[in-house]
């Protein structure tokens, strides 16, 4: 099958590990079965793995890849949950099992014709949504989702900002909240990526690091130290913040003082439950919500795909078909 794989790390230039190829077929262990991949999409998570974070180099070569929707081996359409791991081993919650495992960590990843998951992964895709849409869905909308609606559990009416508006992550939560009945403040360093904020529903979108005109409930942050400070800064008394990601950097000052005595918090969170999944497809369908996809490239072409993840350019989801 063809597919895309990490060949080797480079730190610097992650580009240079990237192979375009043959592989071959999965050969799915008891339990597991294969997936034909209608579309995948890509994460910031596939250029880490270029770059050798949560990868060693006696795993290469690996197909990378975390998301995609494709067709079982009975027919059904269906969407691939990333996360592997035993919700009895993580306190009811897969994404805490010790174990746990996303796709292309240990176990080749979606950015091939097929791909090899456990069963319990493949949650129904609806027919409402595009393959391309539900591709979007494993990695950055479900993250986006846990994020709003189970870590920072601000109610319809409540308020967050989205840092970094452009991202897989902000653009999810942008639309996601403010589907939610929330107000979204939306902060980017570009002004076309602020102007798409608004038409994602932003209630209003500001420059990096620009005063808001209310303090908010939540800060929904992915770009880490560039933005942290502001972050908290944003916060009412009491407010959280949820941190899924450092893409510039994961060294900020805590900013001590401001978090107890403000009685701020700060909250860890990772991809999401098969069942968040599950019901993110729902919430979409029912709201008529659907990704932002910046592009769809035949997996072919991957490579360009990558290169405007590496450079920033883009807005929402990139997508490969086989
Ligand atoms: N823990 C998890 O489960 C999980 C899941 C998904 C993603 N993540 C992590 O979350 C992060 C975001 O991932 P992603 O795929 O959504 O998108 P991404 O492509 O990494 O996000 C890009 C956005 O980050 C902002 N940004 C980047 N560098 C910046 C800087 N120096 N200053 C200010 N803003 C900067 C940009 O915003 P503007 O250009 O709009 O300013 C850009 O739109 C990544 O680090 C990823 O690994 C974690």
């Amino acid at each position: 099958m063809f597919a895309v794989t990490a060949s080797r790390f480079d730190a610097a230039d992650p580009l240079s590990g990237l192979t375009l190829g043959e592989r071959p077929d999965p050969a799915p262990p008891e339990g597991w079965t294969t997936v034909t991949v209608k579309a995948a999409a890509l994460n910031h998570h596939d250029l880490w793995s270029l770059q050798g974070v949560g990868l060693r180099e006696e795993q290469l070569p690996m197909v990378l890849g975390c998301d995609a929707a494709g067709v079982d081996e009975d027919g059904n359409e269906v969407i691939v949950h990333a996360v592997i791991g035993d919700p009895g081993a993580g306190f009811g919650d897969e994404t805490l099992d010790p174990k746990r495992t996303l796709l292309s960590e240990k176990h080749d990843g979606t950015l091939a014709e097929k791909v090899a998951v456990p069963r319990r992964n493949l949650v129904p895709k609806p027919a409402e949504l595009s393959f391309e849409e539900a591709a979007c869905l494993p990695t950055a909308w479900l993250t986006a989702y846990r994020m709003l609606f189970t870590k920072a559990d601000v109610a319809p009416g409540g308020t967050v900002l989205v840092q970094g508006a452009g991202g897989g992550v902000a653009t999810a939560a942008i639309a996601l909240g403010a589907a939610a009945g929330l107000r979204v403040y939306a902060t980017s360093r570009s002004q076309d990526k602020r102007d798409r904020a608004l038409e994602l529903g932003a209630h209003a979108a500001l420059e990096s690091g620009a005063r808001l005109p209310e303090r908010v409930d939540a800060v929904i942050e992915t770009v880490g130290e560039a933005t942290w400070s502001h972050s908290l800064k944003s916060l009412r008394p009491g407010g959280r913040v949820v941190v899924v990601g450092s893409t510039s950097g994961q060294a900020p000052s805590a900013e001590l003082q401001r978090m107890f005595f403000l009685q701020l918090s700060v909250i860890g969170s990772t991809m999401g439950t098969r069942d968040e999944l599950d019901r993110l497809a729902r919430f979409l369908v029912t709201t008529g919500v659907r990704p932002q996809i910046d592009r769809v490239l035949p997996l072919r072409e991957a490579r360009e795909g990558f290169a405007a993840m590496r450079e920033g350019d883009l807005f929402g989801k990139i997508v490969f078909t086989p």
